[in-house]
């Protein structure tokens, strides 16, 4: 194994800790914590058990947490009703509404109701907006991409100048990494390709990269042979490729697969991320960091 393995697990301890910190600080100073409500419609497992974490996490780093789970069949209007109320209430700094909903309700509608300054998970036009000027304007940017970008900073990779390509264009990991990627500021200045499924020649973009970032959605769709050597190469997939048994829990677990061929990947990169424990525990950290983000900037802190 040549690469250095850039683990979201350890770089999430960090973070936490600082978050913990901050906000006992905080309520020492001004006696208030951040309030984050997470709105889950219906019983999927996955999203039961996205938003469990994301409860459990902000206990851990001492917000106020609100877990507000809704039938399946609630209606639209009920929905864009409860959203207002939280948008009111001043003890709520971060709202999120657990996605993917219900074929009846739309997801837009859903998503532009929750107000620009409560939206930590960046997903609201203004905020996509923001995200696009950049600089001090970016109020709460998408939680993954922001995990990303974290990482990168964090295992000292030099982004500036940097030949960064990023496989896939989704509104939620794509588009935003490749605008945060090449925007003035730390972690970033870079020089940006965006390929996707209608790409020419994809295998001839990725070896250019300094920077290989993957969010395609396509188990071991890269190659050691498409990877320059000493490439950071971040890995965004999370694949269910079988199941297995848990060692430790004796229960049916999932067996993930990122889209990047990691055991091949790792003898020609310079450093690489994990599936699972790579960019998965970022997206929940980043959760945080933008609730705590929201108080703070309601107080005129920084
Ligand atoms: N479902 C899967 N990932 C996410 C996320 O980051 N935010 C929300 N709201 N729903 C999700």
């Amino acid at each position: 194994m040549s690469a250095k393995l850039i683990k979201g697990t350890v770089i999430r301890e960090e973070i936490l800790e600082e978050i913990t910190k901050e906000v006992a600080k905080i309520k020492e100073t001004h006696g208030v914590v951040p309030g984050l409500v997470t709105i889950l419609i219906g019983e999927s497992p996955a999203s039961i058990s996205y938003v469990t974490l994301k409860i459990k996490t902000a206990h851990r780093v001492g917000f106020t947490e609100i877990q507000d789970s809704q039938p399946v069949d609630i209606s639209e209007e009920d929905l864009l009703a409860l959203i207002e109320k939280y948008n009111n209430d001043d003890s709520i700094n971060g709202i999120l509404v657990q996605l993917p909903l219900p074929k009846h309700i739309d997801e837009k509608k859903v998503l532009n109701t929750i107000d620009p300054d409560k939206d930590v998970d960046g997903f609201h036009p203004v905020n996509v907006g923001r995200l696009m000027i950049g600089g001090d304007e970016v109020k709460f940017p998408p939680c993954t991409p922001a995990g990303i970008q974290e990482m990168i900073i964090r295992a000292g990779v030099e982004t500036s100048g940097a030949e960064v390509v990023v496989v896939g264009r989704s509104n939620i990991v794509g588009k935003p990494i490749a605008n945060m990627m090449f925007q003035k500021g730390p972690g970033a200045n870079a020089t940006v390709t965006v390929v996707h499924t209608r790409t020419k020649n994809l295998a001839s973009h990725c070896k250019r990269a300094d920077i290989l970032i993957v969010a395609a959605g396509v188990p071991d769709l890269v190659k050691p042979e498409w990877i320059k050597p000493g490439a950071c190469v971040i890995d965004v997939g999370v694949n269910r490729v079988g199941e297995k048994i848990s060692e430790k829990t004796g229960k049916k677990i999932a067996v993930l697969k990122g889209d990047v061929d990691f055991d091949a990947a790792k003898e020609i990169a310079g450093s690489i991320t994990p599936v699972p424990g790579g960019v998965g525990p970022m997206t929940i950290t980043m959760l945080m960091k933008n609730t705590l983000k929201s108080l703070k900037s309601k107080l005129k802190i920084a």
